[in-house]
């Protein structure tokens, strides 16, 4: 292998340099090498025992690959654009080190079939890693959600006061939302953990390889059984990705309404100084920016999304280059989910919640007008007229400026004489949380058996 012409005696003249900068990707799939290598050493191992390589060259390769990651460890493994790839860089780095055995390590392979079992490798490791944080977060706000079980904060449909909910109602809300991001998650690495080495360039080879070997020893779940789809397809990446965005969306609806309750016109939230900054002109600020970054980094998200599945329309089988770039977007995804889930849970621990405004909220809003109509309907009043007396009390309340629950005894009966004394029971926030008592309700006894349920899966 000469210089620049690392595939081959077959060409006249060394590619371009714009044309080498332009095709290479060492700058960003340098990450898969240690992955590159894991392949590379149960490649070689089966190669070994199938008897294509010899006991003496299998070990020099596992001495060289040991010793070509602490280069890499101690950074000083030198990439060379030269040489294109991870791939090639580090099968010519075995080279230097060991001789034709290192030469001999790509017999049988190719890097279509070894690139696209280094991304598994490596997103199957990083989706392992998401899980964790996954659970993470969501214990966060489980514990968020305890603490909080009784506090009332008015919930909203369009935006408009609706009905009281629990605050910490809504925080499992979003647990259960993390719940289902977490089981894709997991059904997508099962598709993931599939075997494409072997498939070669893209037809098998005709060495006597054992698949099974090399799967058992990469620790894959299954082996792709078509060697054409096996190098060509990145449905597993997109899968991913597609998993991803939509975390990605549920993370970015509740930091849009933290934004909302952190600004003073709601005040139902604090969150901690450190996730905020201030305005470099007006002093009184303090700004949400992590969630808004967030909801920002949503966006990126969906965008390596569309990237990857345009990336996959209309390619032709079997491999071809346009799947190198697979690797920024793919990479860039993990990035950021990883970076925000992480702080996301640090965030949720700081996050101070103020029940008195929360409450104060409710008020304002005639919350539980819908228990005044259900108290009258188990009074004997057809639900459709007691939505319309409700209605005529909402008015009446609102013209004085009060609440329901402050309209004195006589003036409700003025609206339905089936309204007794008992009704105040209902009218009050909490008599309407706690009314709400059965699976997946907002009374603050369910929210606490949820509260226990999560609990015990998120550590069980
Ligand atoms: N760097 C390439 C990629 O990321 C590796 C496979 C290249 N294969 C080839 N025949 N050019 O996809």
């Amino acid at each position: 292998m000469s210089d620049n012409k690392t595939w081959s005696g077959r060409f006249n003249e060394p590619v371009s340099e714009l044309v080498k900068k332009y095709t290479g990707s060492i700058d960003f799939d340098k990450r898969l090498a240690k992955w590159d290598i894991q392949g590379s050493l149960a490649h070689a191992q089966m190669l070994q025992q199938a008897g294509v390589l010899s006991a003496e060259d299998l070990s020099a390769i596992r001495q060289g690959m040991a010793d070509i990651i602490s280069e890499i460890d101690a950074g000083r493994m030198i990439w060379s654009l030269d040489l294109e790839d991870v791939h090639m860089n580090i099968e010519r780095r075995l080279t230097d080190k060991i001789g034709d055995a290192g030469k001999r390590l790509h017999t049988g392979r190719s890097r279509n079939d070894q690139v696209a079992t280094d991304i598994r490798l490596w997103l199957r490791d990083q989706i392992s890693d998401i899980q964790v944080l996954i659970r993470d977060l969501q214990t966060a706000l489980v514990d968020l959600a305890e603490k909080n079980a009784a506090v009332v904060m008015p919930g909203f449909t369009h935006l408009q006061v609706a009905q009281p909910v629990s605050f910490g109602h809504h925080m499992l809300a979003y647990v259960e939302m993390l719940g289902r991001d977490d089981e894709r998650m997991a059904d997508c690495r099962k598709r993931v953990n599939r075997m494409p080495l072997g498939a070669a360039a893209l037809a098998g080879t005709t060495y006597p390889i054992k698949r099974e070997t090399t799967a058992e020893l990469l620790g894959f779940e299954q082996i792709c059984q078509n060697s054409l789809d096996a190098v060509s397809d990145r449905d597993f990446a997109i899968e991913f990705t597609a998993a991803a965005s939509l975390l990605m969306i549920h993370l970015s609806r509740l930091s849009e309404e933290l934004i909302l309750w952190m600004s003073p016109r709601f005040g139902f939230i604090d969150i901690a100084d450190r996730f905020c900054t201030g305005s470099s002109i007006m002093p009184q600020k303090k700004n949400p920016d992590v969630p808004e970054l967030v909801r920002g980094k949503s966006g990126r998200v969906i965008g390596h999304l569309t990237t990857l599945l345009m990336l996959m329309k209309s390619q032709p089988l079997a491999y071809n280059k346009d799947n190198q770039e697979d690797k920024e977007p793919l990479f860039d995804t993990v990035d950021t989910l990883i970076d925000t889930l992480r702080i996301y849970a640090d965030m949720m621990r700081g996050v101070t919640v103020k029940p008195e405004n929360m409450r104060a909220a409710v008020l304002q809003g005639f919350a539980t007008a819908t228990d005044l109509a259900d108290y009258l309907v188990k009074k004997g009043m057809p639900f459709r007229d007691s939505h319309e007396t409700v209605a005529l009390a909402v008015r009446h309340a609102d013209t004085e400026g009060v609440d329901l629950s402050d309209l004195p005894l006589e003036t409700l009966q003025s609206f339905s004489n089936l309204i007794d004394k008992d009704v105040y029971d209902v009218l009050t926030p909490e008599g309407s949380l706690n009314a709400r008592n059965h699976i997946g309700g907002t009374a603050p006894e369910q929210v606490l058996l949820q509260v226990r349920r999560w609990k015990a899966l998120l550590t069980g």
